[in-house]
């Protein structure tokens, strides 16, 4: 038998449910009873009546689930972990604060707002503060809500998503550790200086080639792509957004895709290959660690757990999922 015959049999068996992100390889993501964007999953696999959840993603989508759903047991085939949530912890988070309080700015003053994409204990930070959460799909509306606040909103840890809400709000922004300190004084939204390195990737040169190769090309992007490029695009979006999007063009229409290359792939193999979905880069922009699960992780993580012996299992402590939760929920209240 091979593999994907024996995890559709341990999914029935194990009363699971099995989903993947977008950025997962065709196979995983063919296999999953469920894939979306990582807001998508998170309410998903939080609400489903299965008590087990198999996650293919990073670490921080499963931690999601169980921040929000904390008696469910979530297993990963890779503990793969997004390079962008790494860039902030908790100590970092005080270190931050640290430095904003010695600007004359105290905390009764700052907002903090993180990214979905962070580790459990920056979510906990934010939520014992108050603060809130966002993903790249609302996080216009999260941003509006905060703004309303009339706080200095401190954004992590993805400085790209923080600098392009701000400028669609026109709102004086900073960064930390590269702007001045007056500058960071003088800002109603300062960012962490994070980012991620798969989004980097695209350039201001990569939508001139495109544009210049085709006068009509649209450009599709994730809003973690650079702010210079951002402000180039025809269509801003999370990754279901994206998909979306590109889906209901005409099907002649040509579009040029800033984001992962397993989602702009399976675009164009869909619109049967045919040449008008391109990727916005001259180099393959691949998430190594979403890359790496392969469908006989996906067997063994979960026969490990029929067999009693699990691993790859997601644990976050009852501290940080109280607080975690507080923003999370905070979240899919305004959204
Ligand atoms: P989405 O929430 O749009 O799926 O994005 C997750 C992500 O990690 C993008 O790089
Ligand atoms: Fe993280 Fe970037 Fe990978 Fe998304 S594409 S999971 S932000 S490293």
């Amino acid at each position: 038998m091979d593999f994907k015959s024996k995890i559709k049999d341990l999914e029935k068996k194990l009363d699971a449910l099995i989903v993947a992100h977008f950025y997962q390889r065709d196979e995983i993501v063919e296999l999953a009873s469920f894939s979306g964007d990582s807001l998508e999953l998170a309410k998903k696999a939080s609400s489903t009546r299965e008590k087990l959840v198999v996650f293919c993603g990073v670490s921080f989508m499963g931690q999601s689930v169980k921040i929000l759903a904390p008696q469910k047991r979530v297993i990963m085939p890779r503990l793969a972990c997004c390079s962008m949530a790494r860039m902030i912890d908790s100590s970092y988070f005080d270190i931050s604060l640290k430095k904003l309080n010695s600007l004359g700015i105290s905390n009764d003053e700052i907002f903090p707002m993180t990214y979905i994409n962070s580790n459990a204990d920056v979510k906990a930070k934010v939520g014992k503060m108050g603060g809130i959460i966002c993903t790249s799909s609302n996080a216009a509306k999260i941003f509006d809500y905060a703004l309303g606040l009339n706080k200095k909103i401190f954004f992590m840890p993805d400085r790209c998503l923080g600098v392009n809400l701000a400028k669609l709000n026109n709102k004086k922004y900073s960064i930390l550790g590269q702007s001045s300190d007056s500058e960071i004084k003088d800002s109603e939204i300062i960012c962490y200086d994070g980012f991620c390195s798969v989004h980097q990737l695209f350039s201001v040169e990569d939508i001139e080639f495109y544009r210049n190769k085709f006068s009509d090309i649209i450009i599709a992007l994730h809003p973690e792509c650079d702010p210079k490029v951002v402000e180039l695009a025809d269509f801003v979006g999370s990754t279901s957004q994206i998909i979306n999007f590109v889906t209901n063009l005409d099907e002649n229409a040509k579009v040029a895709i800033g984001t992962e290359f397993n989602l702009v792939n399976r675009l164009t193999k869909k619109n049967g290959n045919k040449e008008n979905i391109f990727v916005l880069s001259s180099s393959k922009p691949e998430c190594p660690t979403m890359n790496e699960t392969t469908l006989e992780d996906l067997y063994n993580v979960m026969k490990a757990y029929s067999d009693d012996m699990p691993y790859n299992e997601i644990e976050v402590d009852s501290e940080s999922i109280k607080y975690a939760a507080s923003a999370l929920n905070k979240m899919l209240e305004l959204s």
